[in-house]
């Protein structure tokens, strides 16, 4: 069997908990991959990671391999091929008597959690390492987190595919088709409410989704603001942060960078723009990705974008760079 390295930040949290059967059961890694796998946390609930590695033998995978628990970083990623940073503070929780609302009161929150990992992965992690960054605000997270690892021949990414996977599902339910036949989503931009889930791109049974709908009203005016603020929408409802969803979300993604992808198809996830559809470079934006399955990952290029589409993306590209402005310390 082939071994892998993998390290979860978070561990001891609520999308860990739906995560990490599903890293050690074949599932995401493939039946012939042993992972060896590092749960990194806090001082204070490292203790905790006890009881989740006793769970995590109790499954009884033939995938298990190494189980570890830790409170330092270093540790923790040392020779990992993937890094999985999950551990941040979520929305809707209280922090010193002021509750967490919205992304941007999480910028500097977490941003500070980002410097520290970001250089312990450039040294420590693989050279190949592929690091998908969970934790909100996830994309400008990513920003400070490769900025400090000064290691270009890793690959960093942060999550779109949850928003991804709603935006399907809408589209599905709406079309009355299975969601199998929704394909070519695009998230384009901010994993937050100025998101754009691209309907005009996205095919049903290979037609646009726009046009299999044929209600302009319901695409821009119930769709869209739907899945720009399902989130919350999850946390109102629940009470927390949406967890299975999220942790499935992370599981399509490795799929999505480890395996080739599907003839015709994309994926979508937030990486570094190299200028492609005028967005700044640098900048962590969700693009349609295709995978060689090999270790690169390349953004689709020529992808038509109508006004609609452009007034969007506009939107996403100011708030992104208004984050990167807001960090703009933790960059230096
Ligand atoms: P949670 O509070 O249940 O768990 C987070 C865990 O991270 C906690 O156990 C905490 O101790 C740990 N942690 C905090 N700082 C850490 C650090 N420096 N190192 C290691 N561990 C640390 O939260 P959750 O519901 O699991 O959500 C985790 C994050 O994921 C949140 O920021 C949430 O907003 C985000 N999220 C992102 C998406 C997405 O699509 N990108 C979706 C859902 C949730
Ligand atoms: C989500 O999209 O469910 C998460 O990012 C949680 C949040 O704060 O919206």
């Amino acid at each position: 069997m082939k071994e892998i390295n993998v390290a979860v930040t978070g561990g001891a949290g609520q999308i860990a908990y739906s995560l990490l059967p599903r890293l050690i059961s074949g599932e995401t890694f493939g039946e012939n991959t042993k992972v060896n796998l590092r749960l990194i946390e806090i001082p204070q609930v490292v203790e905790k990671l006890e009881g989740t590695i006793m769970e995590l033998i109790d499954c009884g995978f033939k995938q298990t391999g190494s189980l570890m628990a830790t409170a330092d970083i270093r540790e923790g990623v040392t020779d990992a091929e993937w890094v999985l940073l999950v551990g941040s503070i979520p929305r809707g929780i209280v922090v010193e008597g002021k509750k967490i609302e919205e992304r941007s009161d999480l910028l500097r929150i977490n941003g500070g959690i980002f410097t520290g990992q970001g250089e312990a992965i450039g040294k420590l992690a693989k050279n190949d390492a592929n690091i998908l960054v969970v934790g909100n605000p996830a994309n400008t997270n990513a920003l400070i987190g490769k900025t400090k690892s000064n290691n270009p021949s890793q690959n960093w990414c942060s999550m779109t595919a949850l928003d991804a996977n709603r935006a399907k599902a809408q589209l599905a339910a709406k079309a009355e088709v299975d969601i199998s036949s929704v394909t070519n989503m695009t998230v384009w931009g901010n994993h937050s409410p100025t998101m754009y889930p691209d309907p005009y791109n996205a095919r049903i049974n290979g037609i646009s989704a726009v046009e299999v709908i044929n209600d302009i009203d319901w695409v821009e005016n119930v769709y869209l603001p739907l899945v720009q603020h399902r989130g919350k929408a999850v946390i109102d409802a629940r009470g927390a942060s949406s967890a299975a969803s999220a942790a499935n979300a992370v599981i399509d993604t490795v799929k999505s960078i480890d395996n080739p992808t599907e003839e015709g198809n994309w994926f979508s996830a937030a990486v570094p723009s190299d200028g492609s559809y005028d967005i700044p470079e640098g900048l962590f934006f969700g693009f349609p990705l295709r995978s060689s399955g090999t270790g690169s990952v390349e953004i689709v290029q020529n992808i038509e974008l109508n006004d609609f589409a452009k007034s969007k993306i506009k939107i996403t590209t100011e708030e992104l760079l208004s984050e990167k402005e807001a960090v703009q310390d933790l960059l230096e």
